[in-house]
């Protein structure tokens, strides 16, 4: 049964607004669990060297990680369209490795809401085991 995780939902939807998103127009908001228990939010921020924009989802984990986290239990990933908006595959990537067991959950601004596991949305993933860590 998977939790609630009501605040970490409210907390991606407000980072969203923050959102730098000239080219794209298309906000996203992130928030993520630490094992600490605290929240930490992302949004994502567009460059006009259009390869160089970075996801809500990989702002959210590097400013977590920045701030001490090791784990994250879950992630909420906020847009505007329907269904959710699922997390890229690099975002995946850059998740897992922070907890496969991860909670994933995708939501939008009318209260739809998909559930996952991190494990379920990247099989045999990659981390650092392969390179002996
Ligand atoms: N985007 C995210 O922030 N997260 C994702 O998982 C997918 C895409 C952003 C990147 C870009 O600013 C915009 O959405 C359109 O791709």
């Amino acid at each position: 049964m998977s939790e609630i995780h009501a605040d970490l939902i409210a907390a991606a939807a407000a980072v969203r607004e923050q959102a730098f998103v000239p080219y794209s127009r298309f906000k996203v908001g992130s928030a993520v669990r630490g094992a600490s228990g605290r929240i930490h939010t992302g949004c994502n921020v567009e460059s006009a060297s259009f390869g160089l924009t970075c996801c809500a989802e990989r702002v959210a984990v590097f400013k977590a990680v920045s701030e001490g986290e090791r784990e994250i239990v879950a992630v909420a990933v906020v847009t505007d369209v329907s269904p959710p908006a699922a997390p890229c595959g690099a975002c995946r990537q850059v998740l897992y490795e922070f907890g496969a067991d991860m909670a994933v959950i995708r939501a939008n601004l009318s209260g739809e809401r998909i559930d996952a596991v991190m494990r379920d949305l990247l099989p045999d993933g990659f981390d650092g085991k392969s390179l002996d860590f």
